[in-house]
This record gives C-alpha cells, sequence and structure tokens, in this order.
C-alpha cells in the first residue's frame, strides 16, 4: 500500500483488471489497514451499498467491510475472511457497486459462518443467514477475482446487455 493516498481511493468499475486477480492475504495490521477500511466503509454509505472489497478500491488485498443492517454501529471489516459451513440454497438478485446499473439472479448458500480479523487483528467468527450470508459470499468472490457477472442467464444477459456494454465502452474511453 506504499505511496497510495488512501482518501482519494475510489471505487473502480467493471473491466478493470484488478477486479479479477485474486487478492494476497494482509500481513500487516495497523494504522494504514484501519484507514483503509474506513475510507471502504465511507464509498460503501456514499453508494448505499451493503458491502465493499478492497479489490474494488483497487487494492488486491484480502480485506472486505460490510453493514447489511444500515445502522452505524453495525459497520464491520473482516481481514483475511473465510467462509465455512455453507449449508441450503437460495436464488436472489444481486447488484455490484463495480458494476452499476447491472442486476443477477444469484444462486448462493443460505447460510454459512465468516471467520477472519478485525483491524486490530483480533478473530472474528460469525453466523450469518439470508443478506448477510449473500453479502459475505458475493464480497469473498471478489477476493478470488469473480464477478456476478460470471454467472448470468440467458435471460440476465439480454436484460444487462446495455449496461455492460456502456461500461465497457466507458472503459475504453480512459
Ligand atoms: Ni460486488
Amino acid at each position: 500500500m506504499h505511496g497510495i493516498r488512501i482518501s482519494s481511493l475510489q471505487i473502480i468499475k467493471h473491466p478493470d483488471p484488478r477486479l479479477r486477480k485474486r487478492s494476497a492475504p494482509v500481513e500487516k495490521f495497523g494504522d494504514e489497514l484501519t484507514r483503509l477500511a474506513h475510507r471502504m466503509f465511507q464509498l460503501m454509505h456514499e453508494n448505499k451499498g451493503v458491502g465493499l472489497a478492497a479489490p474494488q478500491v483497487g487494492l488486491n488485498l484480502r480485506l472486505f467491510v460490510f453493514n447489511v443492517t444500515g445502522e452505524p454501529g453495525d459497520d464491520t471489516a473482516v481481514v483475511n475472511p473465510r467462509l465455512t459451513d455453507l449449508e441450503g440454497e437460495s436464488a436472489a438478485e444481486e447488484g455490484c457497486l463495480s458494476i452499476p446499473d447491472v442486476t443477477v439472479t444469484m444462486s448462493r448458500a443460505e447460510r454459512c459462518t465468516l471467520t477472519g480479523h478485525d483491524l486490530e487483528g483480533k478473530p472474528i467468527r460469525l453466523n450469518g443467514v439470508d443478506l448477510a450470508a449473500r453479502c459475505w459470499q458475493h464480497e469473498c468472490d471478489h477476493l478470488d477475482g469473480k464477478l456476478i457477472i460470471d454467472h448470468m442467464s440467458e435471460a440476465d444477459k439480454i436484460a444487462n446487455r446495455k449496461a455492460i456494454r456502456k461500461l465497457e465502452e466507458a472503459d475504453r474511453k480512459r
């Protein structure tokens, strides 16, 4: 993270190649990591998201933030997350702050356990169902370079074609 102005980080959009990389484990806790997480909370809230992963601000680190209730006290950052005990299945529409105006019907485990560390390096262990479980699976996918557009049905492809083309054209102009 050396030389990066954390306060100027922004959400990057598909098809930025950084969204496709496998992110590396966080090895250093401290002030810089905390400032990064706080910038991510800020961007997540500004854009009315429920989760945001570090690759979405262009940093390929295994870190994500989430808040599925919208209550200020529920802001949670998870470092080096791992999902276990994935159970059940449910399908629902998902969006992604890096792929605006696109929604994809995603089949996810209905419940799972999230382990990892908080910003101080203390272990975290959370059990989640429904929206929380869905959010964690979505954010963990980001850390492995996977996006919801990898799972589009034929109907999703048709419905999202314009929005995806618009993003790809905007990228070519950059
Ligand atoms: Ni996303």
